[in-house]
C-alpha cells in the first residue's frame, strides 16, 4: 500500500469554549469548521451536487482542463494539500506532475485515511504522506525523510479561503508561506457575481444548505445537552455587497432562551446566528490579500465566465 499516515495527534476543540466565546459575540458566530461533523460533510457533498452550487463543478472542470499548464507553471515538487476535503481535486495534477509524492494534512484521521486509500488506488506510482494535524498549530512540516530537502508547492482549492475573515485570511496564508518554506501555492479561490445567483446557490432549492446550517443545532444539543429546537430558526443567506461576502444565518423565530450544556443564552425575536461567511475575491482583492500576506500572483487561470479562479503565488521576495 501506499499510504502513509503520521498523527501528530491535534488537540480536541473545547467545544463548550468555543460556544462561550461565540454566544457572547455581537453578533453571535461559532467557528465555519463545526459545521464539518458526519452529518455536516455529507451535506456539503451534496451542496456541491445541487444545480445553483457550481463552484465545486466549474473549479474541477479547470483543473482538468488546465492540469498541464498549471503543472507547468507550478515546477516540480510535492504537492501539499491543506485539507483533504475533496482528494478528486488534486487527481489531475498529480497525473500532470507525475508526482511520486503527495502530502495532505488534515485534522480527521479517518477522513485522511479514506480520501488518501482511494487516491493511493488511481495513484499507484504516488506514495500518499497523511499528516494528521491542525495546521493551525504548526510552524513547520514534521521532519520526514520523504520530505527531506524538497521543493513544496502548496494547493488550497475550492475557495475554502473565503471562510476566514480579512485578517485570519492573511495570517493563514502567511503560515502557508512558511509551512512550503518558500515554495508556491496554487490557490483556488471564488470571485463575486450577481447577487441574486450567489444567493441562491448559498440558499439551494431543494433546501440542502439551510439543512447543512442546522445541523450545527442538532450537533450542538448532542455533544452538549442541548435543548434548542432548530425548527425555531429559519435559514437565511444574503450577500453583504460592501464585504464582499455571502452571509449565512439561522434566524431566531421569536424570543427563545436555549441551554446549551448547563448554560442558557437569550435570542430576541429576528437574531441573526451567523452560521459562516463565504468571502468572494475579484481579481483585484486577491491581489491585495496575497500582497498583506507577503505573496505575489504570478499567474491566474479561470473558467468561462470568470467566475472560479486558480491563482499561482510566489513569495513576494
Ligand atoms: C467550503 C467554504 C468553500 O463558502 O462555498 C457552501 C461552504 N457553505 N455552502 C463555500 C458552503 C454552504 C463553502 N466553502
Amino acid at each position: 500500500m501506499n499510504v502513509e499516515l503520521l498523527d501528530l495527534h491535534p488537540a480536541q476543540a473545547d467545544l463548550e469554549q468555543l460556544v462561550r466565546e461565540g454566544m457572547t459575540a455581537t453578533p453571535r458566530q461559532l467557528p465555519a469548521w463545526l459545521l464539518y461533523d458526519s452529518e455536516g460533510s455529507r451535506l456539503f457533498a451534496s451542496i456541491c451536487q445541487q444545480p445553483e452550487y457550481s463552484l465545486t463543478r466549474t473549479e474541477i472542470a479547470l483543473l482538468n482542463e488546465q492540469a498541464s499548464s498549471i503543472a507547468a507553471a507550478l515546477g516540480s515538487g510535492v504537492m501539499v494539500e491543506f485539507g483533504i476535503g475533496n482528494a478528486r481535486k488534486v487527481s489531475p495534477l498529480l497525473k500532470a506532475l507525475r508526482s511520486d509524492l503527495f502530502v495532505a494534512l488534515d485534522i480527521s484521521r479517518s477522513a485522511l485515511r479514506d480520501a488518501l486509500e482511494g487516491l493511493g488506488q488511481s495513484h499507484p506510482q504516488t506514495t500518499m504522506l497523511g499528516i494528521c494535524c491542525d495546521h493551525s498549530q504548526l510552524t513547520d512540516l514534521p521532519l520526514h525523510p520523504l520530505l527531506d530537502g524538497r521543493r513544496r508547492i502548496g494547493f488550497f482549492p475550492g475557495s475554502s479561503l473565503g471562510n476566514f475573515s480579512g485578517d485570519s485570511a492573511v495570517a493563514l496564508l502567511q503560515r502557508f508561506r512558511r509551512l512550503l518554506n518558500n515554495g508556491p501555492l496554487l490557490l483556488g479561490l471564488d470571485q463575486p457575481r450577481c447577487p441574486t445567483q450567489l444567493e441562491a446557490a448559498y440558499d439551494d432549492a431543494a433546501g440542502v444548505s439551510a439543512a447543512f446550517a442546522r445541523n450545527l443545532l442538532t450537533r450542538l444539543n448532542r455533544e452538549l445537552q442541548g435543548d434548542i429546537n432548530p425548527d425555531r430558526f429559519h435559514y437565511r443567506a444574503r450577500w453583504q455587497s460592501s464585504q464582499s461576502r455571502i452571509e449565512m444565518a439561522l434566524v431566531s423565530e421569536r424570543p427563545q432562551t436555549i441551554t446549551l450544556a448547563g448554560q442558557r443564552w437569550q435570542f430576541d425575536a429576528d437574531e441573526a446566528w451567523i452560521t459562516e461567511h463565504s468571502v468572494k475575491y475579484s481579481p483585484a482583492a486577491a491581489e491585495e490579500l496575497a500582497r498583506r500576506a507577503g505573496w505575489r500572483i504570478q499567474q491566474r487561470w479561470h473558467d468561462d465566465k470568470d467566475q472560479v479562479s486558480l491563482h499561482l503565488l510566489l513569495p513576494a521576495d
